[in-house]
């Protein structure tokens, strides 16, 4: 058997703007009714995991998982500036004791793309008091992390954020098709993590970290590519790694690879089994993804924060998993400190701009009566789960 460590966290994760629904007052609702919007349907009511939560986390627990990694809705939390929701906190602390009574260790996410609209109206990360604003949420939110939570992420995939903030027509999060980053964007969001770190250390006991896509960029070995490579890379990906130095955990979110030609990124080849977001199949993008961030942050612990691919094949996702499952288990057996394992995703969900059509879940469910169906990936990772191994190959 391949063994992991014990106490190894096994779970799924979600975002709050995409399955709690009707999250009307942030800037991605805005950007999904804008008349001109290239997003191809709006979020509506998404999988309704605002009101049914609990089944969302009883499903995961009672197949053998250990953690759930959500986010909380910072437009829900501060619906205008310096405006504080006490029942929203409530509701995002129910969510936490929801988990802690399934035997699931919440892993709670302040920030995972969406703003209130208020914020992105003033200026958005380039707002020179961003970080200060984003510092004063997180105080806002202190009670729901309080107690019983050991693992906070500030903000997830601030190198995809200041890729998304680097252009207006962002089709897909996938890096051929991203702009390149915001390097003032990509600051903001340094010195917003930071600052925010500085208000979680008052909780005892209690490990924060950010969360970056490792997008495992590969030279195309043409003349050039291997210096496009580097220049490409270092402000996408590398600069992110290197900043968690001194953090308590580092999440890795890995999907695919990126070739990256004389010229910059390519688009994925013809002829390679891809996914429904169009991404190449490629399990080894996990192992990857983490190696280079124990390295590149100087052996801070890390936590897989997301892994997984969408498809209407769920014995697939099995194959994607168990294969990126095994990359990470050579990691952890060459000495990197992995705390846990979370699959993107725990249901089927809001896919940002390409809609409801690429299914990450290990769970499905039905948009108009909101039934959850777990697939039969949920059993297996959960059976990985219990046994905290996987059978050598
Ligand atoms: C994001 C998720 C997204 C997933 C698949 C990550 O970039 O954090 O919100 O759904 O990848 O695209």
């Amino acid at each position: 058997m391949l063994n992991f460590p014990n106490g190894f966290l096994w779970g799924a994760a979600t975002a709050a703007h995409q399955v709690e629904g009707n999250n009307v007052n942030n800037d991605w609702w805005v950007k999904e009714h804008a008349a001109d919007t290239q997003i191809v349907e709006p979020s509506g009511d998404a999988m309704d995991s605002y009101h049914r939560f609990r089944e969302d986390m009883k499903l995961l627990a009672d197949a053998g998982l250990t953690s759930y990694r959500f986010s909380v809705e910072w437009s829900r939390i501060e619906p205008a500036p310096g405006c504080v929701s006490h029942a929203e906190i409530d509701h995002y602390r129910r969510m936490v004791d929801t988990a802690l009574s399934c035997g699931l260790n919440p892993v709670v996410t302040l920030m995972h793309f969406t703003v209130p609209q208020w914020m992105f109206e003033r200026g958005f990360w380039r707002n020179p008091d961003a970080p200060e604003l984003f510092a004063r949420f997180t105080e806002a939110a202190l009670p729901i992390v309080s107690e019983g939570v050991e693992y906070v992420c500030t903000i997830n995939e601030p190198n995809i954020a200041a890729m998304l903030a680097g252009g207006e027509q962002a089709a897909n999060l996938v890096a051929f098709g991203l702009p390149r980053p915001d390097l003032q964007v990509a600051d903001a969001l340094l010195a917003a993590h930071k600052a925010s770190r500085e208000v979680l250390a008052s909780v005892p006991g209690l490990k924060s970290g950010w969360t970056v896509a490792t997008q495992a960029f590969q030279s195309t070995g043409e003349p050039g590519a291997d210096a496009k490579l580097q220049e490409y890379g270092y402000p996408s990906d590398d600069w992110y790694l290197e900043n968690a130095a001194g953090d308590d955990f580092v999440g890795v979110q890995a999907y695919t690879r990126t070739f990256i030609g004389p010229t910059g990124p390519l688009p994925v080849k013809a002829n390679v089994e891809k996914t429904l977001t169009g991404w190449e199949f490629y399990p080894p993008a996990l192992e990857l993804g983490v190696r280079a961030a124990w390295e590149l942050s100087g052996h801070v612990p890390v936590m897989v924060t997301e892994n997984g691919i969408a498809t209407a094949d769920d014995s697939r996702r099995i194959a994607y998993t168990d294969g990126a499952l095994r990359g990470l288990h050579a990691a952890i057996a060459d000495g990197v400190e992995v705390i846990g394992y979370q699959h993107w995703s725990a249901l089927d969900n809001y896919e940002w701009a390409s809609g409801f059509r690429p299914t990450f879940g290990l769970i499905a469910v039905d948009r108009t009566t909101f039934v959850r169906t777990p697939k039969p990936s949920l059993a297996w990772l959960g059976g990985v789960a219990r046994a905290n191994a996987l059978p050598a190959a």
